[in-house]
């Protein structure tokens, strides 16, 4: 089922409104626009209307410790329906946002309520995404224009977004089913989209500043980086980010 909004402050929020009422996995709000869209360290993400913001409800019985690639599951949905429907090449940027031609296209908000549960799995998954579309680079706040690219700003046309809602959702839930028994191919896909990928990255973490180089992903979904001293480190959370000018 799909519910659809005008404007809605984030269909995140209403989604795990909507979980906790016990609504059934595969129901997905849809907002035109948002006012107040969650991203990813308690930021605001920008939703003027002309893009695609949904959020996915699913209950895909995963044991916890498999739970954070339901994040680079949907991202690597994403990009195969963009690739798929529009012939794009759009690249992963761990853990959670599509890049094209260099600049974001689209981020992926994942976010999980875990009840207590006899087998030791969380019950529920909202997987929120917010994909630039029809939006035009001036509908966005000023500060991120530099940033950010559109579908159309790719393309110079509009897509139906109804259709691209069905192929986003299909996909999603087809990759975190394929989490269950195929997790490393999932993995192996993904990383053959790896942005950060032998590039030049910053990650921020409170206090700590590391510059560094890309490395891929370990098995368990974590990012690795060779910072400049030689030095491995596996990136759990934190910003991780391509360095401004580096290769
Ligand atoms: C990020 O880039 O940091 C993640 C952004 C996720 C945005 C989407 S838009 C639909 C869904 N509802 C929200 O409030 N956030 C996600």
């Amino acid at each position: 089922m799909i519910i659809t909004y005008d404007q809605i402050d984030s269909t995140n929020r209403v989604a795990k409104e909507l979980a906790a009422e016990g609504r059934p996995a595969g129901t997905v709000v849809h907002a035109v626009s948002q006012s107040a869209g969650k991203g990813q360290y308690g930021r605001c993400f920008n939703s003027p209307a002309g893009g695609l913001y949904f959020s996915l409800l699913l209950e895909p019985d995963l044991p916890l410790e498999i739970l954070p690639l339901t994040t680079l599951a949907a991202g690597l949905a994403c990009r195969n329906v963009l690739h798929q429907a529009f012939n794009l090449v759009p690249f992963i940027k761990w853990p959670n946002d599509l890049y094209l031609g260099g600049k974001k296209v689209a981020g992926i908000l994942c976010e999980h309520i875990c009840t207590p549960h006899p087998s030791d799995t969380a019950a529920k998954v909202i997987i929120g995404v917010g994909l630039n579309a029809n939006n035009r680079i001036g509908d966005f706040d000023g500060d991120i224009q530099p940033l950010v690219t559109t579908l159309f700003e790719h393309m110079r046309k509009t897509v139906d977004l109804d259709a691209l809602l069905g192929h986003l959702t299909q996909a999603i839930s087809g990759q975190v089913m394929r989490l269950r028994q195929d997790r490393e191919s999932v993995l192996a896909e993904w990383q053959q989209y790896d942005f950060l990928l032998h590039r030049r990255v910053v990650h921020v973490c409170e206090e700590r500043v590391l510059h560094g180089v890309g490395q891929g992903i370990t098995s368990q979904g974590l990012y690795r980086l060779r910072d400049d001293h030689g030095a491995e480190h596996e990136l759990i959370g934190g910003q991780l980010r391509p360095q401004p000018g580096g290769a």
